[in-house]
């Protein structure tokens, strides 16, 4: 039986992983500084209680998980810096989200190295990476060609982009160096489906004619975390993969209209790049995903049954 460990572990996206994994028998060990709460945690996992930004917690529970493959999840999800003129309540100090995120992979990776059996690190990183969330100048999201794939370049602008593009960063450096395998996964923004209600499928959306430039915060693509589960046990399992891979995870767009058609009335500026897209996929693709690592989205809301 495979040892894996799930960083973030009392999380939301762990949860569902966590799931997945236990239904095709792994052994799993979460890790996570904040234990989850004991009534409703899977039975036979085994939690241990540390910080990801020190070496030795990442040392003990790799030690204790006896991993094969360590899936990381754990993070701020957002970043914590504070703007004049994008006012905010702050709840962490302003350097949290670089500090976990960044060292927190980096003591991850140093510690992995350190043990043999760890054979694999598959790593959530975000679409926000290629520098569409939070535009801190104040400029337009650059695109350069559509759709947006892997090659694209990333221009992050706040921390929480920045944290990503650096982790990614850290897990090519480890693999290069130590021969550890690393995926790394652009997950779109997940729609939990505990709050189904709070999400918009089958939209047709407005023009907006004086829009400059690329998407910022949504391309009006999502992510469902069963089929994020899906993902990363894809990755951990794969055996045709360089050392080093990207991929951009999402489950579909929201909208009804073709891409090419939300392009010319959102986006106005990228009609040119969109001539040749078809279907309604979004601007980000997936392709990668599905054609390497066999990935097949489930939880589409365009097949209903499965959308709950
Ligand atoms: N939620 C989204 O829409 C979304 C989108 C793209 C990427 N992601 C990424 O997916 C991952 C999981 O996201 P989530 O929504 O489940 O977040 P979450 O906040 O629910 O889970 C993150 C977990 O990390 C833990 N953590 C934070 N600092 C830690 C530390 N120093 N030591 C140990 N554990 C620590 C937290 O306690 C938490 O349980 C994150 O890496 C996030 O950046 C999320």
């Amino acid at each position: 039986m495979k040892s894996v460990l799930v960083t973030g572990g009392s999380g939301r996206l762990a949860r569902y992983v966590i799931d997945y994994l236990l239904e095709r028998d792994y052994r799993v060990t979460g890790f996570d500084c904040v234990a989850p709460s004991g009534a409703d945690y899977p039975k036979g996992v085994q939690f241990v209680k540390g910080d990801l930004t020190t070496l030795e917690d990442c040392m003990r529970a790799i030690s204790l998980s006896e991993a094969d493959a360590i899936i990381h999840l754990a993070a701020i999800p957002y970043d914590t810096d504070l703007h004049p003129g994008q006012p905010r309540i702050q709840n962490l100090p302003e350097d949290e989200c670089m500090k976990v995120n960044t060292m927190g992979t980096y003591y991850l990776m140093d510690a992995a190295r350190r043990f043999k059996h760890v054979r694999t690190v598959a790593f959530a990183s975000s679409y926000y990476a290629l520098g569409l969330g939070r535009r801190l100048s104040g400029t337009p999201f650059q695109v350069d060609y559509l759709p947006i794939d892997e090659e694209h370049p990333n221009r992050p602008e706040d921390t929480y982009a920045l944290s990503k593009v650096f982790g990614e960063e850290i897990l090519r450096a480890y693999s290069r160096a130590y021969g550890i395998r690393a995926v790394a996964f652009r997950l779109q923004g997940i729609d939990w489906p505990f709050r189904k209600d709070d999400y918009k499928y089958g939209i047709t959306l407005a023009a907006k004619p004086d829009h400059i430039g690329g998407p910022v915060i949504t391309t009006y693509q999502y992510v469902d975390p069963r089929d994020a589960a899906q993902a990363f046990t894809l990755a951990i399992e794969a055996e045709n993969l360089d050392m080093f891979e990207a991929f951009h995870l999402l489950t579909d767009s929201r909208h009804v209209e073709d891409t090419r058609e939300v392009v010319g009335k959102v986006w106005p500026d990228l009609v040119g790049m969109a001539t040749h897209l078809e279907g309604t996929e979004g601007l980000i693709t997936a392709h990668k995903l599905r054609t390497k690592l066999g990935y097949k989205p489930q939880y589409s809301w365009r097949n209903q049954p499965n959308h709950q």
